[in-house]
């Protein structure tokens, strides 16, 4: 092992990113982290924060205004607060919808749409059209449209905030099934903090705006986990830390 193993294993690394926009909204200060394959990141903060600028940032789509990210952008998947289906397009084909950009061979796509379809549990809803399935269906179709390219990092923007709880905790169970089974790195968004221990490997709490990594918490459950899991004193326990962290973070009054 050499002192460099960790960042060269990591496949996503934020090293001092700080962001201001052009307007001067400092949103992101010296934020530093990085997640291992096979770890499953989360970041629970205060809303207006910069989470999702964090995320822009971490894919490309924003450009950091200090520090450095180090990943490998062809090989990341973006799940993001809504669908992003295309209307017009079938289930089937928003999901082939990446892997045609990419350039597949018809039958490796179909072949690769099937698998994923399956997966994500959207048998028999191939050939409907997205304003025909629910909201939990809708998601599940924007994760498959990204595990048809298998990437290494998995960047999750808030995607069951808009679900019921009983929904979200489905998605939560099955998010973690394909987790263990395609092992990739995830980073991971939410403002619930339930879901955010239940997912995790780690918890990042983040101050308000400007967002700083406040609180840093290893979840030692191991994985499988079990949807009992939420029902048991040390889950709660976990829980209740990130809460109070999570809560002195979202009335610090620095730069207000
Ligand atoms: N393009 C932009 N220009 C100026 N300010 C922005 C821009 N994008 C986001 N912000 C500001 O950055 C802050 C964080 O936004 P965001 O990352 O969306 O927060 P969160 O996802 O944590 O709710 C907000 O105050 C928002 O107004
Ligand atoms: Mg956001």
């Amino acid at each position: 092992m050499t002192a460099t193993s960790t960042a060269v294993e990591s496949v996503l690394t934020f090293d001092d990113v700080s962001m201001t926009f052009d307007d001067g909204t400092e949103t992101l200060r010296d934020i530093s982290f990085d997640v291992g394959p096979g770890e499953f990141v989360t970041v629970v903060g205060p809303s207006g924060c910069g989470k999702s600028t964090l995320l822009r940032i971490a894919s490309g789509l924003e450009r950091q205004s200090a520090g450095s990210v180090d990943v490998d952008r062809k090989d990341l998947g973006y799940v993001f607060q809504d669908a992003t289906l295309l209307q017009w397009r079938t289930v089937r084909r928003n999901i082939a919808l990446l892997a045609e950009l990419e350039g597949l061979s018809r039958s490796e796509r179909e072949r690769r749409v099937a698998e994923n379809v399956a997966l994500v549990g959207l048998d028999g809803f191939a050939e409907k059209y997205p304003r025909q399935l629910s909201g939990g269906m809708r998601m599940r179709a924007s994760l498959a449209r990204s595990l048809v390219m298998d990437p290494a990092i998995f960047l999750f923007d808030e995607p069951f905030g808009a679900l019921d709880e009983i929904t979200r905790e489905r998605l939560n169970d099955e998010l973690l099934s394909l987790f263990q089974r395609n092992g990739f790195g995830a980073l991971f968004i939410t403002h619930s903090i339930s879901e955010a221990v239940f997912l995790s490997t780690r918890v990042l709490v983040m101050s308000a705006r400007p967002g700083r990594i406040v609180g840093s918490y290893d979840v030692p459950f191991s994985y499988p986990r079990a949807p009992e899991l939420r029902f048991e004193p040390s889950f709660a326990e976990l829980c209740g830390e990130v809460s109070t962290s999570l809560r002195s973070a979202s009335t610090s009054k620095e730069d207000r």
